[in-house]
């Protein structure tokens, strides 16, 4: 009930304004660091749009979830200069090492992986973010080392 009651808030503050999903959904994940699947009829119902259109957008959007991130969230870069450099055997060894794909949370709960497009470090590529803390030339083997560090 508490999801229902902040979509409802969120959507008041939001009345009368068109194309207002975007920043209603960013609103909702910003108080609740997801999207959760009662807020969606909430607003389907507030914003005169169905159900699938609105799981459309949150799942068009990889900034959204629809379930909260891990304490720790690895970001592995995917543009271009890193895939060139590593960057996809990086991605793969990432997967297997957490067990879950990119969009989703490791079995323990622990850490969340997800696809970021150019850190703006091509130069030193690849790169991964942990925690929003970005680290080039990355190996599995230095990826082991900054994971335990955290704990995982
Ligand atoms: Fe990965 Fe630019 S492509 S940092």
């Amino acid at each position: 009930a508490a999801v229902q009651q902040l979509a409802r808030q969120v959507l008041q503050r939001h009345e009368g304004q068109p194309g207002s999903l975007l920043p209603i959904l960013h609103a909702i994940q910003h108080a609740l660091g997801c999207i959760p699947a009662a807020a969606v009829p909430v607003l389907a119902e507030g914003l005169q749009l169905s159900r699938a259109e609105i799981h459309g957008v949150i799942s068009f959007y990889p900034h959204f979830r629809d379930t909260p991130a891990a304490p720790v969230v690895l970001e592995v870069c995917r543009a271009e200069a890193c895939q060139s450099m590593g960057g996809e055997a990086l991605a793969e060894y990432a997967r297997h090492k957490l067990g879950c794909d990119f969009h989703s949370t490791a079995a323990s709960g622990a850490v969340s992986l997800e696809p970021v497009y150019c850190l703006g470090l091509c130069a030193q590529s690849p790169t991964v973010m942990i925690n929003g803390q970005p680290h080039a030339r990355m190996t599995p083997a230095k990826l082991d080392q900054l994971l335990q560090a955290e704990g995982v």
